[in-house]
């Protein structure tokens, strides 16, 4: 395949970059009344206006065309059909096929792997049932209040960030909490105030070897069986989701307990498969099943909408724009909505773990930037903090604006300041404000002309700061679904464009064993250290300040 800097597309878009040099989005608008509308577009309850974008309609011909180039729409294609996409791990990639509605088999190695999925759902909806309405007890005869569900990276972030983003629709009957640290601190804080007799513990590993989840599970258990709770009691309050049943097993999980996932899922793409289950038992079943049908309506927007209306694909080749054309190395997300306020952390795993990656396809080293860092925080609580650098500093940080239209128990003074703040950030990294503009404003101040001249350059903002704003009516249960799928495919299409392995973490691992060798030196006090010289370090001074 020729390489991604060679193709013609790639190569007209660096001239189209270069011509953009003293050009400003404030001359657009103030040309071109109709900009906001031509640069607008709707799918499954939301909109993306993204026409504050240092984008003309030659610069999107030109990334449709790089789009086109690398063949986005046949890689699309070949992962909804169940292709083995994730060559690394020789695994086909299909979150997508946990919210398939369209009553289509859904091949993989020839076998169709609905019947399953479809089994599970109705294993999650029965068992959440069963918890609601009391019929499942705990061991005394309580019926279950409290859920824990134990699990880190996508068994965690998705569970959790889901949950807290539906607040108004959480279900009376029970409390969720999350556990994810291996620091004790965690789970103890979160154990201490239960009953365990009313408490339900969800440990959530896809591979059931993650070293946190073991050992919080564990700490769980022998919270359970020193509360008073005996072993043969422990089937009643553990249950647990993975992809690997007879680990589960020998750990002694009732097999009946176990809810199954597939390897054809990742980690972080897991919340859609029984990894969800901590959401349905939070929210009830209805929700739950909203969220990946909202998911649903995206994918079939992804899949069918021609390149030039389509939400992810557009949204990844903007992205694909500053980051390959203007080294922009991040890229930051700000939901004006308290309850979203996690989700730049969901997508900060998403985004990063997938596309964090410097090797192609064919096992060269990439020679163009790939993921960017993503980050962000809730609007409107970081104008008062990191907003300044996104502002003034020397750095490229293009924006996504998130915004629910009405929200839950509407407060109208509330949610019309969050709103003014929301479109008054993105006008203000789009127009910025002259130096003459500055300059004027400090007129009558009773300034020395060096003292105004000095103020008004410090006061300049250059604007021409290129940002999406993403609306929706309430952030019901499908509109998220259809949020997160966006962004899914949003990563798909970068990491298909820039010709990395979007499914695997390689990067990750090492880390793990490394942690893992240490740890069996750390609990030997007189074990050899035969690491580098910091390394043994730091081992010493831990071990010193942990004797026996
Ligand atoms: O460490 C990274 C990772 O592999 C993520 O991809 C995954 O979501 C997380 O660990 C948890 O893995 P598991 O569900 O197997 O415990």
């Amino acid at each position: 395949m020729t390489s991604l800097t060679q193709l013609p597309a790639w190569q007209q878009l660096q001239s189209l970059s270069r011509n953009l040099a003293g050009e400003h989005m404030r001359d657009w608008f103030n040309q071109d009344p109709g900009r906001a509308d031509r640069y607008s577009l709707e799918a499954c309850g939301i909109r993306l206006d993204y026409s504050k974008n240092l984008i003309n309609d030659q610069i999107l011909a030109g990334l449709f065309d790089l789009a086109n180039e690398r063949q986005v729409g046949n890689k699309r294609d070949a992962m909804f059909a169940g292709e083995i996409v994730n060559h690394t791990e020789g695994r086909a990639v299909l979150h997508t096929a946990l919210r398939n509605f369209s009553g289509k088999p859904v091949m993989v190695n020839g076998e169709d792997v609905m019947p399953e999925v479809l089994a599970t759902q109705d294993k999650i909806r029965n068992f959440v049932e069963r918890i609601h309405s009391g019929q499942h007890k705990g061991y005394t005869g309580k019926p279950i209040k409290q859920v824990v569900s134990i699990g880190i990276g996508g068994s965690f972030l998705g569970p959790k960030i889901m949950f807290e983003a539906l607040k108004p629709y959480w279900h009376q009957a029970i409390t969720l909490h999350f556990v994810a640290n291996v620091d004790g601190c965690h789970i103890q804080d979160v154990l201490s105030g239960l009953d365990h007799e009313e408490t339900l513990l969800v440990m959530s590993s896809k591979s059931f070897t993650t070293q946190e989840t073991l050992q919080n599970t564990l700490t769980a258990r022998d919270w359970f069986l020193k509360s008073g709770g005996g072993r043969q009691d422990i089937a009643r309050h553990f249950i647990c989701v993975s992809s690997n049943i007879q680990a589960a097993t020998e750990f002694g999980i009732d097999e009946e307990n176990i809810f199954p996932m597939w390897d054809w899922v990742g980690g972080r793409y897991s919340l859609w498969s029984a990894i969800g289950l901590p959401i349905a038992l939070g929210l009830g079943y209805k929700h739950y099943r909203e969220l990946l049908e909202g998911a649903y309506a995206m994918d079939r927007h992804f899949a069918e909408a021609p390149m030039q209306q389509n939400l992810p694909v557009l949204m990844a080749l903007l992205g694909i724009w500053y980051v390959n054309f203007f080294g922009a190395q991040s890229h930051v997300l700000l939901p004006y909505y308290h309850y979203l306020r996690g989700f730049p952390a969901y997508v900060q795993q998403l985004d990063m773990e997938s596309n964090g990656k410097s090797v192609a396809g064919n096992a060269e080293q990439v020679d163009y930037s790939t993921g960017p860092v993503i980050w962000g925080s809730e609007g409107t609580n970081g104008q008062h903090s990191f907003h300044q650098l996104i502002h003034q500093g020397q750095v490229l940080i293009p924006a996504d604006f998130m915004l629910p239209l009405n929200v839950h128990n509407q407060n109208e003074a509330h949610h019309a300041m969050l709103a003014s703040n929301c479109f008054g950030q993105s006008q203000a990294l789009m127009q910025g404000k002259s130096y003459d503009e500055a300059y004027a404003e400090l007129a009558g101040k009773g300034l020395s002309e060096d003292k105004r001249v000095s103020l008004a350059t410090h006061k300049t903002m250059p604007g021409n700061k290129p940002s999406n704003t993403l609306l929706f009516g309430q952030l019901d249960a499908r509109t998220l679904g259809a949020l997160v799928a966006l962004y899914e495919h949003k990563v798909f299409v970068q990491g298909a464009i820039w010709g990395v392995n979007s499914f695997d973490q390689w990067g990750v691992e090492l880390g793990k064993v490394l942690g893992n060798n240490i740890l069996a030196k750390l609990q030997k006090a007189d074990a050899d250290l035969d690491f580098d010289a910091s390394t043994n370090a730091l081992i010493s001074h831990f071990r010193q300040a942990n004797p026996g």
